[in-house]
């Protein structure tokens, strides 16, 4: 597997990856608002966000997506954040996504960045677990956040 940043010529195979991947979110990314379109164009390949994207055969295999300076509420320099992240289904459990968060760190590390943050929901545990085991600790939890029973958690992680 090679792992790359994202071109504006991948938007339409990041929205085909989205698609695939997208019942698996709660709520799914396509019932967010601006949908997948916008959150695949709004951070592909730009200044402060892009995509590292994990490719085997030319297939998407899995994605990460960042921005910098954002800690997913607010700006605040140096703070980046995971706006999605998601292995293909028949290729997990191969350490890429363990990968793919080595590549960011790779990524963001020069370009001043000293914490990444995340959220996942208390209802996704195997995410949970990926992230304790990547080396991220719970910063914020908001109750109910997505629903009854269904908190939004905030992990950060620092790279230094
Ligand atoms: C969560 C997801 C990205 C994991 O991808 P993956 O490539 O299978 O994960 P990896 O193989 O790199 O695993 C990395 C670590 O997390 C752990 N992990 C990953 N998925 C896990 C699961 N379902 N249950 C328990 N632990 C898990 C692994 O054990 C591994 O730790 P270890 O190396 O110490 O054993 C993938 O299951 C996915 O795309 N899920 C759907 C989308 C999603 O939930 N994204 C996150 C939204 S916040």
């Amino acid at each position: 597997m090679e792992i790359r940043e994202g071109l504006p010529d991948d938007l339409g195979r990041l929205i085909d990856f989205m698609e695939l991947v997208d019942h698996e979110f709660v709520p799914p990314l396509s019932l967010r608002p601006g949908g997948i379109y916008d959150r695949a164009s709004g951070t592909l390949a730009k200044v402060d966000s892009n995509f590292l994207i994990g490719e085997s055969n030319r297939r998407v295999v899995g994605a990460v997506g960042y921005r910098k300076n954002w800690n997913g509420i607010e700006e605040v320099m140096g703070e980046a954040y995971i706006s999605f992240i998601a292995v293909h289904p028949g290729y997990r459990g191969q350490n890429i996504a363990r990968l793919l968060d080595r590549a960011l760190a790779q990524k963001l590390d020069p370009d001043w960045m000293t914490h990444v943050n995340v959220t996942t929901w208390s209802t996704n545990p195997g995410a949970y677990r990926m992230y304790q085991q990547l080396g991220y600790v719970v910063s914020k939890t908001l109750e109910d956040h997505r629903g009854p029973g269904v908190d939004t958690i905030y992990f950060r992680k620092s790279f230094r």
